[in-house]
C-alpha cells in the first residue's frame, strides 16, 4: 500500500510498445509527499506519457520508478490504483447515473461522500441544476455534458477514494480562473501528493514547484523564481 505518496523517477526512459523512438529519455526527479508539482511543456513533450507510468498503464522501459522508496513493480496493480487518483486528459464516463460515475471504484460510497467530492470538484451546483440531479443519466440517451463538466465529474471520482497521489492531466483546462482556484483550494484539504499538467502559467505558479518538459526530457524543475533564473525557455513561456 502507498503511505506517503513520494514519487521518484530515476533515469527513466520510455518507448511505447508500438513505437521505435523513445518518448521519454533519462527523466530524473522527485516529488515529495504532499507536494504539489505542476508539469508544463509544449504539446507532444511527453507530459501524458510521464503520467501514465504511475498507475502503470505502461511499464518503464529503462531506469526505475519508485513510490515511497520502493520500485513501482513491487506493488500490485490493485494497491497502486487504489492509492492513485488519475484523471486522464480525455475523461471517460460510462452510461449510467452521475452518482454511479462518481462512485465508480468505490461502490460502498455514501451519499455524503459523493456530494462532498462533487462539491470539492466544483460540480455539485451543476448537478443540482440537472433534471434528476445525481440520478441524471449520462452517456447513451443521457444528458450531454460539456468537456469541462466531464472533467469535474472525473475529478470527483478520483477524490472520493481519498488518493495518496492525485494526478490531473490538464483537468482544469476548461475551468474559469475563479472556479479553478476554488477547486485547487479544496484539493489541498486532501493532503495528497499532487501532479498537475497544465497549460496555464498561473496554475503552474500556484504549485509548490514546476517541472518544465521538452522533447521527452526534464528541462528544469524548481520554483517559479528558480526557473526564471535557470531557463530561458521558461522565461519565454511566462512572457508569452
Ligand atoms: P499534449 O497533451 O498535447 O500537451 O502532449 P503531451 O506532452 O501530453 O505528449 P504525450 O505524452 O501525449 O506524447 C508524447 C509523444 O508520444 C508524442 O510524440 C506522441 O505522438 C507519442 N504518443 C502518445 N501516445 C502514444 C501512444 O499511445 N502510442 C504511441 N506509439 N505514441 C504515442
Ligand atoms: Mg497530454
Amino acid at each position: 500500500e502507498v503511505i506517503d505518496g513520494k514519487i521518484e523517477y530515476e533515469h527513466v526512459a520510455f518507448t511505447y510498445p508500438t513505437a521505435d523512438e523513445p518518448v521519454l529519455t533519462d527523466v530524473s526527479f522527485t516529488v515529495n509527499p504532499r507536494e504539489k508539482l505542476a508539469i508544463i511543456g509544449a504539446t507532444g513533450a511527453g507530459k501524458t506519457s510521464l503520467f501514465q507510468l504511475i498507475p502503470r498503464l505502461y511499464n518503464v522501459t529503462k531506469g526505475v520508478l519508485y513510490i515511497d522508496q520502493k520500485p513501482i513493480t513491487s506493488y500490485t496493480l490493485d494497491q497502486l490504483r487504489g492509492s492513485i487518483g488519475y484523471v486522464p486528459q480525455s475523461p471517460l464516463l460510462f452510461t449510467g447515473s452521475i452518482r454511479d460515475n462518481i462512485a465508480w471504484g468505490k461502490e460502498n460510497a455514501t451519499r455524503e461522500e459523493i456530494i462532498q467530492s462533487a462539491k470539492d470538484a466544483q460540480i455539485h451546483d451543476t448537478i443540482m441544476d440537472l433534471p434528476d440531479q445525481y440520478d441524471t443519466r449520462v452517456g447513451q440517451k443521457g444528458v450531454n455534458l460539456s468537456g469541462g463538466q466531464k472533467q469535474r465529474i472525473s475529478i470527483a471520482r478520483a477524490l472520493i477514494r481519498r488518493p495518496k497521489i492525485l494526478m490531473l492531466d490538464d483537468s482544469t483546462s476548461a475551468l474559469d480562473l475563479a472556479t479553478e482556484s476554488e477547486l485547487l483550494r479544496a484539493i489541498q484539504h486532501y493532503h495528497c501528493t499532487t501532479m498537475i499538467i497544465t497549460s496555464k502559467i498561473s496554475t503552474a505558479i500556484s504549485a509548490d514547484r514546476i517541472l518544465l518538459m521538452n522533447d521527452g526530457k526534464v528541462l528544469a524543475i524548481g520554483t517559479h523564481e528558480e526557473l526564471l533564473n535557470q531557463s530561458s525557455l521558461y522565461m519565454r513561456i511566462v512572457e508569452s
